[in-house]
């Protein structure tokens, strides 16, 4: 669709006299750091944040398409907008209806189509155009992959609390056989390693103290100067009020020597990986076009195992991939077995529209895919139990930044993304604090200060 936005010379801002915005993030984390630099576009022009749709002057949608479920809730989530949209109009009041994010770069201008309360549509490299579109007023989709670099026309990201995201790498070239990432994402482009950092330096300078790098193949980074992950990594490390690291979401092939021992080197960098593998069957995975075996995920563990004796395991699965037999699930449950993780998502493969594997002709039926997502799901979370129970008596630190559910509590996150609360004198609050963990529950843990 080409762009329907008039030159901006005189720019007004898009939002005024106490308009508010609501963003709603559905998918991965990418989306998450997209809402809020979308939020903070909002907040430029003028506009307040609200968590109460019917308050809202501006309503942004950010979608995901990867199966089919997360994509249809978009449209569940429209026909209730519409209504609020309605209700607000007969009280006099007007609401602009955005819908941003994967659903809108893959079904563009049928968005328009399916739900005519939708006022624009813009995909996730478009989205700093969102005020000119706002301002342009007519209604419009703009889904076409941007020349402009889209981070140079945000405003700076503010902090929320002790954690941030930060983008480093988007799309992927990879073309997995199930996955609409490539389409929806666009091809690998690594952001330059220099404006990373000082987006970093900007963040800690507000209270932000654990940073995790995000990207499609957040570990297939590279920028034009031939910056890779690892020394991204090491640069950042060493910015003040740098205190944890993570780096997610990674692919087996691009675990590199590198950054394996970075994971020696960088004391900052948490022990704790998220490496999908998506099936333990070689005849599965190269039919998924992985483009390696299992043999080789179990060869990159053992590695970064070797260069961090304390690091855990998180992964991805998919089950019911077509042709998917009983073997090659049960292939998926005895790699499970091997690497033992400390958590890990498992889904029902759903059909994409425009992927490879959607075309198959063997696909599985339903209730196979419920049995096996079923004890792939008990196996994994046996798993996490076990991991849990064996952080009882450990000391790590943890930077507690939120209050807890009793007077004097605060929460924060262990090195292994397991929530933590602790009692504890406000002023640890946003500072690497040591803790013991004296108390295992199933879904958090609690420390006592050390
Ligand atoms: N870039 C990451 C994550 C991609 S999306 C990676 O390479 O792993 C997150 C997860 O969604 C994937 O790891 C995969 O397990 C799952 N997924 C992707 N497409 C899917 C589909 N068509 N059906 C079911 N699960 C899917
Ligand atoms: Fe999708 Fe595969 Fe790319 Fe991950 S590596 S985003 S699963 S195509
Ligand atoms: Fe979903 Fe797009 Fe992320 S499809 S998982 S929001 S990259």
């Amino acid at each position: 669709m080409p762009l329907n936005v008039p030159p901006t010379a005189a720019r007004e801002p898009a939002g005024a006299r106490g308009e508010r915005v609501y963003v709603k993030s559905f998918g991965c984390q990418m989306n998450v750091y997209d809402s809020q630099r979308m939020t903070d576009l909002a907040l430029a022009e003028g506009y307040s944040e609200t968590s109460e749709i019917a308050d809202a002057d501006l309503v942004v949608f950010n979608t995901c398409h990867i199966r089919e479920k997360a994509a249809e809730k978009l449209y569940s989530e429209l026909g209730r907008a519409r209504e609020t949209k309605e209700a607000r109009a007969a009280g006099g009041r007007a609401t602009k209806l955005v819908v941003a994010g994967c659903v809108a770069q893959a079904e563009g201008k049928e968005i328009l189509r399916r739900q005519p309360a939708v006022d624009i549509v813009v995909g996730p490299q478009n989205y700093h155009r969102l005020p000119d579109l706002l301002r342009a007023g007519a209604r419009a989709v703009d889904t076409d992959f941007a020349v402009e670099d889209k981070f140079d026309a945000l405003p700076a990201q503010r902090s929320r609390g002790a954690s941030a995201f930060v983008t480093v790498q988007e799309g992927c070239d990879k073309f997995c056989a199930f996955c609409v990432v490539p389409y929806t994402r666009g091809a690998e482009i690594s952001r330059p390693a220099g404006k990373i950092l000082q987006e970093i330096e900007r963040l800690a300078a507000t209270g932000a103290r654990e940073f995790t790098l995000i990207g499609q193949n957040v570990n297939a980074y590279s920028d034009a100067d031939g910056v890779e992950l690892a020394t991204l990594l090491a640069r950042a490390a060493k910015l003040p009020g740098v205190l944890r690291l993570r780096y997610s979401t990674s692919h087996p092939n691009d675990m590199g020597p590198a950054l394996i021992a970075a994971h020696a080197e960088i004391e900052s960098l948490a022990p704790y990986l998220h490496l999908p593998v998506q099936s333990g069957s070689d005849r599965i995975l190269a039919a998924m076009n992985r483009r390696h075996d299992a043999a080789a995920y179990l060869d990159i563990v053992a590695k970064v195992r070797r260069a961090r004796p304390d690091i855990a395991f998180s992964s991805d699965f998919i089950v019911g991939f077509p042709g998917e037999t009983d073997a090659d699930f049960e292939a998926t449950l005895a790699l499970v077995r091997e690497v033992r993780f400390a958590s890990a998502f498992a889904f029902k493969y759903s059909p994409r529209p425009g992927t490879p594997a959607a075309e198959a002709g063997d696909q599985v039926p339903a209730e196979v895919k419920e049995a096996r997502l079923a004890a792939l799901l008990a196996l994994l979370e046996t798993q996490r139990q076990a991991f849990n129970r064996e952080t009882l008596s450990r000391r790590f630190g943890v930077v507690f930044d939120k209050p807890g559910r009793h007077e004097g509590q605060l929460v924060g996150r262990s090195p292994y993304m397991q929530g933590v609360h602790a009692e504890c004198p406000p002023e640890t609050a946003g500072r690497m604090t040591q803790v013991e963990i004296v108390e295992v529950g199933p879904n958090s843990l609690k420390g006592r200060l050390v």
